[in-house]
């Protein structure tokens, strides 16, 4: 089914995969921002939905989050692209979380099921939005809550505005914005109760440590037209000139535009069900 959906889904998908099975062993090293967002989602779930008796960490990657989920009287699913995270995520759990390996664009769960669909700088990964909040809205029961961070635009943009005065690839993933979520959001049926968006600046000593950062946590360049040689050490040299702008002794900083969303599946039997 899996590789079904992943053919379904073209290459891109299979090197999504491949890219944090091979960060899985490491990427709690690197994945300081993800369990600031992550820690940052899970503070707006309010008492009725933490309290819910079905969950879906919806690309749980090593179980950070929820293993915070994860309580008496809740019964919490895993789902991830990468077998490799759910082996890691599996090894540092003392609770029982189920675990599913999946595509939240073909979620392999029945209709209404989950009271909660929790999902932490994941679906910036996925291509096709409306299908992934459309899979959400189907196995959400009735009031069911979908709580998720994504990346939006301007996330790297330094990096980006660096690379395109170098040449003329695509050295860094394109993110969806508001716009867009809020079109996928309610093209499912779902109530929208809130999207916030935040700009988050962080300092490295290079930008050589910031694209460690993002090897470290498996999130590689996977643009359909993304660049397929290797990118020579003078371009890359020349690409950090740019980002230093004249500034080679200071701290660069990169931007993430982080978007933080609520919806909810409609009750009634007739509104957006
Ligand atoms: C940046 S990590 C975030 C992991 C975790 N939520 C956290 O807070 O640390 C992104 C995760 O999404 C998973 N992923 C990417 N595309 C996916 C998809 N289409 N379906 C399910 N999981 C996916 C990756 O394998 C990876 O584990």
């Amino acid at each position: 089914m899996l590789d079904r959906c992943i053919r379904e889904a073209g290459l891109d998908k299979a090197l999504i995969r491949a890219s944090f099975a091979r960060a899985a062993s490491r990427y709690d090293e690197w994945a300081m921002l993800q369990r600031r967002v992550g820690d940052r989602l899970l503070q707006f779930l309010s008492l009725d939905s933490a309290s819910s008796a079905a969950i879906l960490d919806l690309g749980a990657g090593t179980g950070y989050c929820s293993r915070r989920l994860n309580r008496p009287h809740v019964f919490v699913i895993d789902l991830d692209l990468a077998p490799a995270m759910l082996v890691e995520a599996r090894s540092l759990d003392e609770r029982k979380t189920h675990y599913v390996c999946g595509d939240a664009e073909f979620l392999p769960f029945r209709e209404r099921y989950f009271d909660l669909v929790f999902s932490n700088l994941v679906i910036q990964w996925c291509g096709d939005l409306q299908r992934v909040f459309a899979e959400v809205h189907r196995i959400l029961k009735p009031g069911g809550i979908f709580l998720f961070s994504t990346f939006g635009p301007e996330t790297l943009r330094e990096l980006r505005d660096a690379w395109r005065r170098v040449d003329f690839g695509t050295h860094v993933n394109e993110f969806s914005g508001g716009p867009a979520i809020r079109a996928a959001v309610s093209g499912a049926g779902l109530e929208n109760q809130g999207i916030e968006r935040d700009l988050i600046h962080i300092e490295y000593d290079d930008v050589l440590e910031l694209m460690r950062e993002l090897k470290g946590i498996g999130a590689h360049n996977v643009a359909a037209d993304r660049p397929r040689s290797l990118t020579g050490k003078g371009k890359i040299g020349r690409m950090i000139a740019e980002y230093r702008n004249g500034n080679p002794d200071q701290k660069i900083s990169a931007t993430f535009e982080l978007i933080v969303g609520r919806c909810r599946r409609y009750r009634g039997p007739n509104v957006g069900s």
